[in-house]
């Protein structure tokens, strides 16, 4: 083992302790945060005059090896450290000698931690929220194709009115469209660089913390030394944001997985995301929709750890903090992959049009429109429900729809029925009536895809969330 301290020890730590205590096994993913993290520190000590020019240009260049060094895998991160801090500074010693010691002036591993957590987060936040775009864009395909693909529309599972393929996967579109505001929420309350906090009290030394926030893209620093050693609020915030991601995903996959079952025939998923069964020739299975379905409760169980991890921690740092990671590095590359797979299955899926309307036929899907055609008669409502459900429990009995009755049946339950019930029950008349916006037909759902077009064009601006302000 090589550590970081000594002086005031008698006795070496126990191999054990040692060992549990020790984060490298798992911080060795923020390397690439730490060394850029490292960078500006320097740079900032130097332009403050408490590194030379020298000092601060021998550093980058040390830092600069390790990093390229190990993104090339020519550096190998030996486990003999307690943590990627240590390991780095560490290496550069070895590479520079002395100037390296120099490196963690004015800094303390807690604000140096804070940061690299922050960094990566964010970076993950960025990319979160373009495979969410991407996603969105599969679905807006989608949804221009199917704006006449007329299905059933369900509640309690049951079957309740018609819609169209285009209008259920909109609802999944807004879903999304709201995580990726979440993203941009989060990076704007989390864009600010906790360096420069030491320990917990901040430093002696006339550090310019400004410059370094400034340097490593920040909106500015963080305004308490204490709050910024000991805050994981956006890392939890971030989790929560996850854990919306995968419960949206998780109710779109289990809407896949009925779709694709043999009962429902909606959808087939394609060969290339199926699975088959090692005893059962003829199956051909949605594990795919099920492992983004199962997957679900270990994001939520990361969010729950870490809420439960920070509750009772005084302030400031605690080493509790170190179980952030493990958790939330596992979170992230789920949600990653379940957000990836999804959109290719879905890119690749299916849809059994005809499977889908026939569902919407034989469902009284149109028995609400065939109530509002009484009414329109004259009817009052309340008897036209009653009316309509004698016809339905008629059809019942006949095993036909609503539309495969005769005028004469019709009449002989209701005098009110005319010819023309059959053009104001049909599926299309159904769907294509309901125009107020956020309704499935043709015409309002034309306008909200016009929206959703513009939307995704846009770019993300920054300057609302602190990105780009320092420019201006
Ligand atoms: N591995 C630690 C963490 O993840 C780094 C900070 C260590 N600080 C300390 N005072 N031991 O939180």
């Amino acid at each position: 083992m090589a550590q970081l301290w000594g002086g005031r020890f008698t006795k070496e730590t126990d191999e054990l302790v040692y060992r549990f205590n020790a984060s490298i096994s798992f911080d060795r993913r923020l390397l690439q945060q730490d060394v850029e993290g490292s960078i500006a520190h320097v740079v900032m000590l130097a332009k403050q005059g408490i590194l030379t020019i020298e000092e601060k240009d021998q550093i980058i260049r040390g830092l600069t090896q390790i990093r390229e060094d190990a993104a090339c895998g020519r550096l190998a991160i030996s486990e003999e450290y307690e943590d990627v801090h240590s390991f780095v500074e560490a290496n550069l010693i070895a590479r520079i000698g002395e100037a390296g010691k120099k490196l963690h002036t004015g800094r303390s591993r807690n604000d140096q931690v804070a940061l690299d957590m922050r960094l990566y987060v964010r970076q993950e936040v960025l990319d979160t929220d373009g495979l969410l775009k991407a996603l969105l864009q599969t679905l807006l395909s989608l949804m221009e194709e199917n704006l006449d693909t007329y299905m059933p529309g369900f509640t309690h599972l049951q079957k309740a009115q018609p819609v169209t393929l285009a209008h259920h996967l909109g609802a999944y579109f807004e879903m999304f469209k709201r995580d990726r505001q979440r993203m941009r929420d989060i990076f704007g309350r989390m864009n600010f660089c906790p360096l420069g906090s030491g320990a917990l009290a901040g430093t002696t030394y006339p550090l310019d913390r400004d410059y370094t926030a400034s340097l490593l893209g920040f909106e500015g620093p963080t305004l308490n030394s204490m709050d910024s050693v000991s805050d994981r609020d956006y890392v939890i915030e971030f989790l929560s944001a996850l854990s919306m991601i995968m419960m949206h995903l998780s109710r779109f996959s289990e809407e896949v997985i009925l779709w694709n079952s043999n009962e429902y025939r909606f959808v087939e998923i394609d060969d290339a995301y199926s699975t088959g069964s090692s005893i059962m020739p003829q199956k051909k299975n949605p594990d795919i929709a099920e492992l983004v379905r199962g997957k679900t409760g270990r994001v939520y169980g990361a969010l729950t750890s870490l809420l439960v991890t920070m509750k009772g921690l005084p302030l400031a740092y605690n080493k509790d903090m170190q179980e952030d990671k493990e958790l939330t590095f596992d979170a992230i590359d789920t949600v990653k992959s379940c957000l990836v797979l999804f959109d290719g299955m879905l890119k690749t899926m299916k849809f059994h049009k005809d499977v889908m309307e026939k569902s919407a036929m034989y469902g009284f899907t149109n028995a609400t429109d065939a109530a509002d055609y009484l009414v329109n008669k004259g009817v009052p409502f309340r008897d036209a429900h009653g009316i309509i459900g004698r016809l339905v429990l008629y059809c019942l009995e006949k095993g036909k729809s609503i539309e495969e009755l005769s005028l004469a049946e019709l009449t002989a339950i209701s005098p009110v029925f005319e010819a023309d019930l059959y053009d104001a029950v049909s599926l299309k008349t159904c769907v294509e009536k309901r125009l107020t916006i956020g309704a499935p037909g043709q015409e309002a759902m034309r306008a909200v895809i016009e929206r959703h077009r513009s939307y995704l064009e846009e770019e993300w601006n920054r300057t609302d969330t602190g990105e780009e302000k320092k420019d201006e």
